[in-house]
């Protein structure tokens, strides 16, 4: 057999070759349906299928399963490690988010890493990331744009500047653009369809806001008006420590507003900080299985840095090691949700000499490069983080997509949206 293939296309759709098929896996049982027949249901020609473009139970499914079962098992796979991909539970997640055994977890990441491969291929969709206004109306005890630090100068990018940027990135590649600020009411739901329809007018970039709460007409509008995406972290399923850590602050209008943004059609972002104090390691495998219940489109965790201007300062920082084990297990159970490798994360790898491509082996498959003017960075200080640079440079796009290649990873030129 030649070259091993991925079933997806550039676009995340499955291609309609017969020639080797591994098929996109829900859920589902495992049949007696012999594997080969699996291709007979994508008829070549040139119109693709998305697996949920299939009738629920489709027959496809079930050799689907069948197929990835026979793949787990010739390859001896740890049934925790199986149970894990088909029938996660809170038990089992427990299990490798605490054990100690090395050989257990270099297992885990190995298969989180060919899971990505499998579901998503070997495409690094880039999020340019535009940090527009460090202004918050929120204490939220860990990060460092509260309101109360007034230490850090407040800045906001006219939104004239933020199209020029955007559509600058999209002309140097960047397919996705992320709007994320503190919660600045500032700017008016206007000015985010202004800046929507600016930069859609130019340029072809789907549009990710992470702007924080708003009401669910305000949703509404900004999805009509083109708005693609939307990032709003829960930051811990547990309610309690939530409402400590977010004064003011409502765990249920969190998680109803994931639930409405995806009603109203977007493709919804989470995710949680990992290691905030008063966490437990049982709260963090109620966050994942929350993930899964949400069907997220995007699950972003990174672990708690402490920021001195904040209540939290002194605390110790979250586990890098446990953010990775997190993002991992997020792979192998959510098989093709967009997973970046988190800015968090890079930060407290850094002096690990953790390389950008390590995460994709781990199961990532988005990276967030800043775009944010330079000056503007080092004010953006939501935690501790010395790492700047122009995502937008010329430079840093062309060493980026090199060190990517030199791993067998791709720059996406898709969109990017999770096929759900
Ligand atoms: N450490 C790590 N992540 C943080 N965030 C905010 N403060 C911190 C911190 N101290 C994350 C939260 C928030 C996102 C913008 O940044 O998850 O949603």
């Amino acid at each position: 057999m030649g070259k091993k293939m991925s079933i997806y296309d550039e676009d995340n759709t499955v291609r309609t070759s017969k020639s080797e098929v591994n098929l996109e896996v829900a859920s589902g049982d495992i049949s007696n349906a012999n594997a080969k027949n699996c291709a007979q249901f994508f008829p070549p020609g040139p119109q693709s299928l998305r697996p949920t473009e299939l009738p629920a139970g489709h027959a496809i499914e079930k050799c689907t399963s069948r197929l990835i079962v026979s793949k787990l098992v010739n390859k001896r796979i740890s049934k925790k490690l199986k149970d894990l991909y088909l029938k996660p539970t809170k038990e089992n997640i427990l299990f490798f988010l605490t054990t100690e055994d090395k050989g257990i977890i270099k297992e885990l990441y190995s298969f989180a890493g060919k899971v990505r491969e499998e579901h998503t291929g070997n495409f690094v969709h880039l999020r340019g990331l535009i940090e527009f206004s460090n202004y918050c109306f929120r204490s939220c005890h860990y990060c460092g744009l509260n309101k109360e630090n007034k230490k850090v100068p407040r800045f906001r990018i006219p939104k004239e500047t933020i199209v020029e940027i955007a559509i600058e990135a999209a002309n140097n590649g960047y397919k996705t653009i992320v709007l994320q600020s503190g919660e600045d009411t500032f700017y008016s739901i206007e000015d985010y369809i202004y800046i929507i329809k600016s930069i859609k007018s130019k340029v072809d970039v789907a549009i990710t806001l992470a702007i924080g709460e708003k009401t669910f007409e305000e949703y509404k509008i900004l999805k009509e008006n083109g708005a693609d995406r939307y990032l709003l972290k829960h930051e811990t399923s547990n309610a309690d420590l939530y409402h400590k850590l977010n004064p003011g602050m409502s765990h249920k209008y969190r998680i109803d507003s994931l639930k409405e943004l995806k009603r109203l059609g977007f493709q919804v972002g989470s995710g949680i900080m990992i290691g905030l104090p008063g966490q437990t390691v049982e709260s963090i495998a109620d966050d994942i299985l929350l993930f899964k219940e949400l069907d997220l489109d995007m699950i972003g965790c990174g672990p708690f840095i402490s920021h001195e201007e904040t209540p939290l300062a002194g605390s110790p920082s979250g586990n890098p090691e446990l953010a990775f084990r997190v993002l991992a297990i997020n792979r192998i159970i959510t098989k093709n949700t967009n997973l970046p490798f988190t800015t968090a994360l890079s930060v407290l790898t850094k002096e690990q000499k953790t390389s950008f491509t390590d995460p994709f082996f781990k199961g990532a498959n988005v990276l967030m490069p800043k775009l944010t003017p330079l000056k503007y960075q080092k004010l953006y200080d939501i935690y501790p983080n010395d790492n700047r640079y122009d995502g937008n440079s010329k430079e840093f796009i062309k060493d980026m997509n090199k060190t990517l290649s030199v791993k067998g990873l791709k720059t996406s030129t898709s969109l990017g949206n999770r096929n759900r």
